[in-house]
This record gives C-alpha cells, sequence and structure tokens, in this order.
C-alpha cells in the first residue's frame, strides 16, 4: 500500500524505501536534478528528487506514484524528509495549462474552485470544516440527541416570503427549505430532542461576505425545555466544537494565519445581554442606523440588528454573546411572546465576538394554536400551508424551544477567512450557481 506523506514524517522510514501516490504540485528544474514536490491525497507534501532525464516531460498536477528511498535533510522543505527518487509510474501527464499557479485572482479561485480545492489553503480550510462537523455531531451524539433529517422541498417558508427559492414540483409550486425547524418540531413528540445537519436555502439577494444562497444549517428542537436551557445548549456546543477543532487542526489554523489564543478563551457561559440593553449601549455610543433614503438616523427600539450593530455590540468582546428579548416584530411567526414583557419574544441570537455577527438563532416557540395562527396571518403568509404544523398545536402540545447554527457562518469566524465563500468547498451565492 502506498504510504501518504504523514506516515513518513511521523515514523522513522528513513534509509527505507517507501512508495507514495499524488499529483506535482510543484516543480523545481535544476540541471541535473529535477525537485518534485508531491502532494498526496490528504494534502501532505513531500519533495522527491530524481535525475532530470527520467522526469523531463512532468508538469504541475500530473498524477504518479513515487518509488524512492527516504532521507532526511534539513534543507528540504516541509519538514525536512525527502524522498529520493527511484521510480516513477505517471498515471496521468496534467495539460500544461494548468490555471492554477502561486497567483491568482479571487475570482479564478471561484471560477475554478474545483482546481482550487487543491491549493494548501482551501485543504486546510476543508480540513477545519471537517472537524467543525465532527464534534457538532459529536456533543449531540455524546448528549443523548436523536439525528434526524428533514425534507429540503417544502410548502411553507420558515424565515419569511422574500428569501424563499421556488420550485415546480411536478404540478404544483414548492419551495427549497429555509430551516427544518418545523419538521424537527414535529418529530419532537415522539423522539424527544432531536438534532439535523441538512442544506438550507436563502435567495439572499444582497451580495456580502456573510450570505450564502445555500449553507449547512445545524439544527436542533427539544420538548419542555425554557430559553436559558436552549441557550445552554448553544453556548456549550459552540465551545465543544471550538476548543476541539483548535485542538486537532493547529495546523491548519497556524497555515491560515488564525491566531487561536483568542478563541481558547471560548468557554460556557458566554454574556446573555437583553435586547433593550443592546439598543441602550447603541444609543449611548451614537449609533445610527441607514434609512432607505439612505440618510442615517438613530438606533430605537423597535430596530433590528444589523451586521454593523453586531459588530459594534461585540467589536471588544472576546467570547460570543447572546442578545435575548428582540420584539416580536422582528422575528418569525413562531417566535413565543414572553408572558413577563409583552411584545418581546423569547428568542435569542448568538453573535459571535470581534464582528464576527450572528452565528445561531433560537429561542422557545409559540405552542398556542390560536396566537399562532394570527402571528401566521399578520406575516402575511397563508395558513393553509402550515395545516400540518398548526396540527402539532391541536395534538398535545408542549412548552418547546430550539436553534439553529449556520456552519458557514461559525466556520469564518474560526477560520477568520474574510469571506463566506470560503468557508464551504462549492459556495452558492446569488451570482454563482457553478461549479
Ligand atoms: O437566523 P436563522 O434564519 O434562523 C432559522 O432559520 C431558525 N429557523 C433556526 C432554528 O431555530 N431552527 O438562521 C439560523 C442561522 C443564522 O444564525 C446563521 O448562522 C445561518 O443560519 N444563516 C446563514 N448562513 C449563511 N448564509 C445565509 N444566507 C444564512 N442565513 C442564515
Ligand atoms: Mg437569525
Amino acid at each position: 500500500m502506498p504510504l501518504r506523506t504523514s506516515d513518513i514524517k511521523s515514523s522513522d522510514y528513513v534509509g527505507k524505501e517507501v512508495t507514495i501516490r499524488g499529483w506535482v504540485h510543484r516543480l523545481r528544474k535544476q540541471k541535473e536534478n529535477t525537485f518534485v514536490l508531491v502532494r498526496d491525497d490528504r494534502g501532505g507534501v513531500i519533495q522527491c528528487i530524481f535525475p532530470a532525464e527520467k522526469v523531463s516531460n512532468l508538469t504541475v498536477e500530473s498524477s504518479v506514484e513515487v518509488v524512492g528511498i527516504v532521507s532526511q535533510d534539513s534543507r528540504a522543505p516541509e519538514g525536512g524528509f525527502e524522498i529520493k527518487g527511484k521510480n516513477l509510474k505517471v498515471f496521468n501527464i496534467a495539460g500544461i495549462d494548468y490555471p492554477i499557479g502561486e497567483y491568482q485572482s479571487d475570482q479564478l479561485l471561484l471560477d475554478k474552485r474545483h482546481l482550487a480545492l487543491r491549493t494548501r489553503r482551501m485543504i486546510a480550510i476543508a480540513k477545519i470544516r471537517h472537524s467543525v462537523l465532527k464534534f457538532g455531531r459529536q456533543w449531540f451524539i455524546d448528549n443523548g440527541w436523536m439525528e434526524v433529517t428533514a425534507p429540503t422541498i417544502v410548502k411553507g417558508a420558515v424565515e419569511g416570503g422574500s428569501t424563499l427559492f421556488k420550485l415546480r414540483y411536478f404540478d404544483e409550486d414548492a419551495y427549497l427549505s429555509q430551516s427544518a425547524q418545523l419538521y424537527l418540531e414535529a418529530m419532537i413528540f415522539s423522539l424527544g430532542p432531536v438534532w439535523s445537519l441538512t442544506p438550507s436555502f436563502r435567495a439572499e439577494k444582497s451580495r456580502t461576505v456573510r450570505h450564502l444562497a445555500e449553507f449547512s444549517h445545524l439544527e436542533a428542537e427539544a420538548p419542555w425545555v425554557d430559553l436559558e436551557d436552549i441557550l445552554r445548549v448553544q453556548e456549550e456546543l459552540v465551545s465543544y466544537i471550538i476548543q476541539n477543532t483548535i485542538a486537532e487542526r493547529k495546523e491548519e489554523l497556524a497555515f491560515l494565519k488564525r491566531d487561536t489564543s483568542e478563541l481558547k478563551n471560548v468557554q460556557v457561559p458566554f454574556e446573555r445581554l437583553r435586547y433593550e440593553k443592546a439598543i441602550e449601549i447603541l444609543q449611548s455610543r451614537g449609533f445610527g442606523v441607514e434609512k432607505e433614503d439612505g440618510t442615517k438616523r438613530s438606533i430605537v427600539w423597535g430596530d433590528d440588528l444589523n451586521i454593523d450593530s453586531e459588530r459594534e455590540l461585540t467589536k471588544n468582546a472576546s467570547k460570543p454573546i447572546f442578545v435575548i428579548g428582540y420584539p416580536l416584530e422582528v422575528k418569525p411567526f413562531y417566535v413565543k411572546e414572553d408572558p413577563s414583557r409583552k411584545g418581546l419574544g423569547l428568542a435569542a441570537d448568538m453573535l459571535a465576538p470581534q464582528g464576527f455577527g450572528e452565528i445561531t438563532s433560537g429561542g422557545l416557540r409559540e405552542d398556542d394554536i390560536n396566537s399562532i395562527t394570527s402571528r401566521i396571518r399578520k406575516e402575511g403568509l397563508d395558513p393553509a400551508a402550515y395545516d400540518w404544523y398548526l396540527d402539532l398545536r391541536k395534538y398535545g402540545s408542549v412548552p418547546h424551544g430550539g436553534f439553529g447554527l449556520g456552519i458557514e457562518r461559525l466556520m469564518r469566524w474560526i477560520t477568520n477567512v474574510e469571506d463566506i465563500k470560503d468557508t464551504v468547498l462549492f459556495p452558492r451565492t446569488m451570482s454563482r450557481v457553478s461549479p
């Protein structure tokens, strides 16, 4: 079996013959020798040295198998190991016009993302993503939540009608799911605390560095919880994912030049900040919001928080902050009204520190059939599309709640990459459905 470069670097193979398979990452031709940097199928690289005439037709990204003797040389890149090549088998000679070199525009890297996945940067990001997903799942499994999956072709909006993707479903109209929430709510009656990881779709018409048209949504729902229970799940989940990911992905985060010392602070508990207090803080700092005509006015009670206000609130924080108790008007129909604070919802958003902004939304759900029906109407939605959902309030309704976490939002914070498009392997945005 061919080895990977990590095997060679971690065990004592010096002086021994090894076989590795991979792709030509870089080529440096000298008069007598050619230095071939081979990248294996997990992105590890090792320098292989061949007599120049033996590899004269080799090109970058050709797929190869190298047989050779391992030696240690402090001058060799990537940890001082190299392979003195004896045999080279070529699977495919790559075309000489491989479009990705050392420097290229962001646009090209997106247009050629199927090839850009072979860059060290994308490999590092993909590995961090793997860890984030793995530890997210692990937390739920370790804490006794049941994994479920919900359909992604649905009849109703969850997060407002304006970001729905409509599609023709045989002879009727349907939508791509914005959130699994309503289905998870149906499941708690027989399955208890449940969670799912599914794609969610939003026809986001704005081009921003934190919105995708398709994102990975980690959602959870449980019966008989109060708001504090739901906050505790989120802070434990997020700190567990972060602490384990920074431990497992030191090398990749270092490659991305992510300083992880501040991420080490991300331990429970996270601060809880009431919405009205958040507005007061923003007012005391003279924070303004943009009006439709482009002019500014002071932020007031009733305004939703946007990325600028979220940044202002978290700019000096080293841990996420929960903003709790938003006015019902800025939240969807399903948010439960706080019985002791009329007009306010038992809802919370988790804002990542240093301006990364919202990464989760959640809270308690309205469980009374009359209140939720009128809230559906108020939002301009058709209660008929929610008849099955309303059944949940008719037959054995219970207090319940949950939340949704955007994996790419969390990734953006953990990796500190500027654009959310770089936290996913094949991004979907308003202007991109390919590759
Ligand atoms: O805040 P949102 O819209 O809340 C819901 O969908 C709830 N139904 C979830 C629930 O309670 N089960 O979305 C939840 C999270 C956001 O906090 C954000 O992290 C992410 O999903 N998100 C997006 N991520 C990338 N691109 C977008 N366009 C996103 N929209 C939401
Ligand atoms: Mg939200």
